[in-house]
């Protein structure tokens, strides 16, 4: 199977499946001389972690990160720092479960991977979906969190902003409550109307889907590149190579159809500092491909979990029609754990980024420019 790998300058080959021995990955590109420990990095993959909540499956894996190399103590601070060259990030697998998987070995999950990876490779790994599993997001994770070491002037944040059918008030908006409750939910109030909603899915053995917003706020103008390259498309990109990924949006996205040139224009004055100024951000911080200066905001909506208890009318590999149930540990909503796999997504694009524009343009030009 090839594609593991993601980025240009800043790159990322990740490897292992859902119940081998351990997960891990390659980073590289990452500058040298940024103080980078393995705590780092495990704040982000203690936001992802299974079996923090019962909203999410009950797999208790601890996700310790052990940084392999591309380290070493810097001889004047003597704190750990990298080295410029590749970094691997090793995680054991301690909570595999593959007699769960015995009963579906041969039978193909309606919405799984199951049956494209059979037709497409003539074996799969049932096993938790090997591959497919999004045991493999947690190396993304990881890497995200260097990746913000690339750009400590970027933050990066996410929310989940819809379970279901039930979207968030935006009114309420506050992002000092996505800590506060198990789905990263930037409204309080929603949070607790989908506790009830998302108990009733999980105790009725079915699933749901979710949409999350991410943002990144301090990208400065000129990140990105135009055509083929665009910041928009890689971000879209990356987003969608997450799994139960169906749908992406940048800024106002689908519905910025429904608006008129007049409700969509982004109006620009100069500030009190002579810098560019936009009245709203309707392009999500994109236009041309290039970064506007204005936050980068990105939505992306997961599909309900496929593995669901309810019986489904399946196929197995043999060619009969069965019925498939399917037990194991399983996220009812995988859309709150994809809040901290979307935001890494997003800062390896943005670590990327930046590494090419620097790499091609250097200093980006003084703006305003005087007049000849
Ligand atoms: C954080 C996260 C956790 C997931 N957990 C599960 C799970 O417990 N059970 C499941 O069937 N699918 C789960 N998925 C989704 C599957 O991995 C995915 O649907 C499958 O690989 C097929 O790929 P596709 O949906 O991208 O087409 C999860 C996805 C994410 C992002």
């Amino acid at each position: 199977m090839s594609h593991n790998t993601f980025g240009h300058l800043f790159r990322l080959t990740t490897f292992g499946e859902s119940h081998g021995p351990a997960i891990g990955c390659v980073v590289d590109g990452c500058p040298p001389l940024i103080p980078l420990e393995a705590g780092d990095l495990q704040i982000y993959l203690d936001k992802r972690r299974p079996g923090q909540s019962r909203f999410t499956t009950q797999r208790q894996e601890p996700d310790q990160v052990k940084i392999l190399s591309g380290v070493m103590p810097d001889t004047q601070s003597g704190q750990q720092v990298t080295t410029g060259t590749s970094i691997g990030l090793l995680i054991d697998n301690v909570d595999q479960r593959s007699k769960d998987y015995g009963e579906i070995k041969d039978q193909y999950r309606p919405g799984h991977a199951d049956y494209t990876y059979d037709a497409k490779y003539g074996i799969r790994d049932y096993r938790g979906g090997g591959r497919s599993s999004a045991r493999e997001t947690a190396m993304r994770v990881a890497a995200g969190g260097i990746a913000r070491k690339v750009i400590p002037g970027v933050t990066i944040r996410g929310a989940l902003v819809q379970i279901g059918p039930h979207k968030i008030d935006r009114q309420n908006w506050d992002w000092s409550e996505v800590d506060n409750n198990p789905f990263f939910c930037p409204d309080a109030k929603a949070a607790a109307m989908w506790s009830d909603y998302l108990d009733q899915i999980r105790k009725s053995g079915s699933s749901c889907g979710a949409v999350i917003e991410l943002e990144a706020q301090g990208v400065p103008a000129g990140w990105g590149a135009p055509i083929y390259g665009k910041l928009d498309s890689e971000l879209a990109s990356a987003l969608m190579s997450l799994n139960a990924v169906k749908g992406v949006e940048i800024g106002e996205g689908m519905n910025s159809a429904c608006l008129t040139g007049e409700e969509n224009a982004d109006e620009m004055r100069i500030d009190a500092n002579g810098q560019a100024q936009f009245s709203s951000n309707h392009a999500g911080g994109i236009l041309g491909g290039i970064s506007t200066g204005q936050p980068i905001v990105a939505r992306f909506a997961v599909k309900p979990t496929s593995s669901i208890l309810t019986p489904r009318h399946s196929i197995d590999r043999y060619g009969h029609e069965v019925e498939i149930r399917t037990k194991g540990r399983h996220d009812p909503c995988v859309g709150i754990r994809a809040v901290p796999v979307g935001e890494a997504m997003l800062a390896l694009v943005l670590a990327d980024g930046f590494l090419r524009h620097r790499g091609q343009i250097g200093a980006s030009p003084s703006w305003p420019f005087a007049k000849a």
